[in-house]
C-alpha cells in the first residue's frame, strides 16, 4: 500500500506544505511573508500571525495540486524545531488538529535534518539520482552552518558547526553594511557575478577542526569599509561588485576549506549541498569545480529546494514514517531543537 504524508513548514518566515507519496514528490506550495522586508529581518509577531493566515489556503493548495484526499494521507508531518516558537506552534497545533481529525499518526521534524534529506526526494518526471550512503552535508542557511555526516537516513553524527554566525547570517550582515535589503544573500550572489573574487583580501577566523567561525569577517569587513571609506569617499559605491565577489569568495573558500578537510579525514566522497546559502551560484561553482578535481559525487539541491519547504519535512516524514516513528498529540515544538 502507498504511504502518502502530508508535510508542514512554519519555523520562520514561509508557510509551507507538500505531499509526498512513496518518496516521489506530488506538491510543495511555499507562501512567503513579504510584510518582514521594510523591517530587514523577521520580526516574528508578525510572521506568527501570517502563518496563521496562510496556513489553511496552502494546505489546501498543496492537497488540490497532488490529487490528494485527505482520507488518502497516511500521516502528517510538521517541524517541530528549531525556528520561532510563535511561528513553529501555528504548524504544530495545525498538524496535531489535522492528525486528529483525520485519525492518522503525527510525525514531528528537525527542520535541520529536513534541509538535509531533500537529497532523497524523487522527481516524478525522469529519473534523479540519490546520494548513497553514507554522504557528507554541508548545511549552510540563515540559521545553522554545519558539516553533517549522513550515515542512513535518520542517522547523522555532526562533524562541525558553527560558533557563531551562520554562513546565511555573514552574507545577510555584510549585505545590510553595504546597505543592500534583507535578505542580503541573493543580492551579493547577483552583484558577485560581476566582480573580482580576488580583488580584496578578508581574514578567514579560525575555529575547531570541522567548526566555522562568521562573526569576525563581518566585524572585520565593517572596520575596512569604514577606513575606505574615510580615506576616499565613495569607495563602497565604487567597488561595490568587487567588494561582493571577495566577500563571497572568502565565505565559500571558508566552507569549502572545512568540507575537504572532513572528507579527507571521513573517507566519504560523496558531498550534498543544502539549505538557503546552497543556493549561492558561486558556491555551486566552487564545489562543481573541486569535485571534479578530487572525484567527489556531488549533489546539489534544485533551487526550490534550498531554502525552507515542505518537501523537505514531508520526505523526513516519510522515512520517520516507516521506522513508525510517532509523536504524541502532547509533542510541543522546540524553539532550540539539537538531534
Ligand atoms: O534555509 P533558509 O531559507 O532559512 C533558514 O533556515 O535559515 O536560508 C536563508 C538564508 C539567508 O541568509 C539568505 O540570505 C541565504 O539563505 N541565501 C543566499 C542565497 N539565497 C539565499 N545566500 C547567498 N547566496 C544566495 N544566492
Ligand atoms: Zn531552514
Amino acid at each position: 500500500m502507498s504511504i502518502t504524508i502530508l508535510g508542514i513548514e512554519s519555523s520562520c518566515d514561509d508557510t509551507s506544505a507538500a505531499v509526498i507519496r512513496d518518496g516521489y514528490i506530488l506538491s510543495n506550495i511555499t507562501a512567503g511573508q513579504e510584510v518582514h522586508r521594510e523591517y530587514g529581518g523577521v520580526v516574528p509577531e508578525l510572521a506568527s500571525r501570517a502563518h496563521q493566515q496562510n496556513i489553511i489556503p496552502v494546505v489546501d493548495r498543496a492537497l488540490h495540486k497532488a490529487g490528494v484526499e485527505c482520507s488518502e494521507l497516511s500521516s502528517v508531518a510538521f517541524t517541530r524545531g528549531p525556528g520561532l516558537m510563535g511561528a513553529l506552534l501555528v504548524g504544530a497545533s495545525f498538524a496535531k488538529g489535522f492528525a486528529m481529525a483525520s485519525g492518522i499518526p503525527l510525525v514531528e521534524v528537525n527542520h535541520l535534518q529536513a534541509h538535509i534529506l531533500v537529497h532523497l526526494i524523487r522527481e516524478r518526471e525522469g529519473i534523479n539520482r540519490l546520494p548513497s550512503f553514507p554522504f557528507l552535508s554541508l548545511l549552510v542557511s540563515g540559521g545553522h552552518t554545519q558539516i553533517v555526516n549522513v550515515k542512513a537516513p535518520l542517522k547523522m553524527e555532526i562533524l562541525g558547526q558553527t560558533i557563531d554566525d551562520a554562513a546565511g547570517e555573514a552574507f545577510d550582515k555584510c549585505a545590510k553594511i553595504m546597505g543592500l535589503p534583507y535578505p542580503g544573500g541573493p543580492w551579493i550572489d547577483k552583484y558577485a557575478k560581476e566582480g573580482d573574487p580576488e580583488a580584496f583580501k578578508f581574514p578567514k577566523p579560525g575555529a575547531g577542526r570541522f567548526d566555522f567561525s562568521f562573526s569576525g569577517l563581518k566585524t572585520s569587513f565593517m572596520y575596512f569599509l569604514r577606513d575606505r571609506e574615510k580615506e576616499s569617499p565613495g569607495f563602497t559605491k565604487e567597488h561595490f561588485n568587487d567588494l561582493c565577489a571577495s566577500l563571497q569568495f572568502t565565505i565559500i573558500q571558508m566552507l569549502l576549506g572545512k568540507v575537504i578537510e572532513a572528507a579527507e579525514s571521513t573517507g566519504v566522497k560523496n558531498i550534498t549541498l543544502s539549505g538557503g546559502v546552497a543556493a549561492n551560484s558561486g558556491l555551486r561553482q566552487a564545489f562543481s569545480a573541486e569535485s571534479k578535481k578530487r572525484g567527489w559525487d556531488l549533489y546539489l539541491p534544485q533551487l526550490r529546494y534550498t531554502t525552507d519547504n515542505a518537501a523537505m519535512i514531508a520526505i523526513t516524514g516519510y522515512y520517520k514514517y516507516l521506522e513508525k516513528d510517532f509523536a504524541p498529540l502532547s509533542v510541543a515544538p522546540l524553539a532550540k531543537y539539537n538531534y
